[in-house]
């Protein structure tokens, strides 16, 4: 069977890595979450104290930065690794949460991201999720998926899932980061999340993820069919 392109783009806690990693799964495609690599980077930033808003010092940090995703047996799953150490738990974290939007707003942040995206869709048979991998990554993708659901359920699941981690996590503290990563990702000049003209949007507020993925397979025997 043909392979493809597929791009999953959206807000911040739309679900769109659990349906892009359950779909990557059923369709035995690579599944690549974009955003992981901008909080891997924004985690180096923090922790070599780097001074973000200097264009000299961003270069030079970006040249020590190697960024590996790599398949764990055990989870089933791509892990982040950052300059060989596994990074996946702690660019989860909300001290990382905080400032990505604004690593991931920089020019040369998102170009050292972008290139390094584009090699993984080489051979196709890839799902990528992001906010701009429709638009700017992979505009000749053959099925891009444009996510969008209730800011209050996006809040609820977000809120749910850091609590599981960190019980000190406040539903205050999550609906503000979520709002104001929203606003950075949209307004910023670089890259914003747009949706791309030929994008088909799937707004999953009141849909299980049995339904998202029943859906979404149909749309990549369709978009196989035409390409
Ligand atoms: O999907 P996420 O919440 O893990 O993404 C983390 C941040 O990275 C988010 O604030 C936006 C940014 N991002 C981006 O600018 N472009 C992407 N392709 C993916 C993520």
């Amino acid at each position: 069977m043909k392979k493809i392109i597929i791009t999953i783009d959206g807000y911040s806690s739309c679900g769109k890595s659990t349906l892009a990693r359950q779909l990557a799964e059923q369709l035995n495609y690579l599944y690549i979450d974009s955003g992981a690599m901008y909080r891997a980077i924004t985690l180096y930033f923090i922790q070599q104290r780097v001074d973000w808003a200097d264009q000299v010092q961003v270069k030079n940090a970006l040249a020590s930065i190697h960024l590996e995703f790599v398949y764990n047996q055990i989870s089933g799953r791509n892990e982040m690794f950052l300059n060989e150490e596994n990074v996946e738990q702690l660019i989860r974290e909300m001290l990382v949460a905080e400032k990505v939007s604004e690593v991931a707003a920089i020019r040369e942040v998102r170009e050292f991201a972008v290139a390094q995206q584009q090699k993984m869709g080489v051979q196709k048979g890839i799902v990528m999720d992001g906010r701009d991998i429709g638009t700017v990554v992979f505009p000749h993708a053959e099925l891009k998926i444009f996510m969008t659901a209730d800011p209050a359920v996006r809040v609820e699941r977000r809120f749910k899932e850091l609590y599981e981690k960190n019980k000190n996590v406040t539903l205050h503290e999550v609906k503000e980061n979520l709002e104001l990563r929203d606003y950075i990702d949209a307004n910023r000049e670089v890259s914003p999340l747009r949706k791309a003209e030929d994008a088909i949007i799937l707004d999953n507020s009141q849909l299980s993820m049995d339904e998202q993925l029943e859906l979404v397979k149909q749309w990549v025997e369709d978009a196989i069919m035409e390409h």
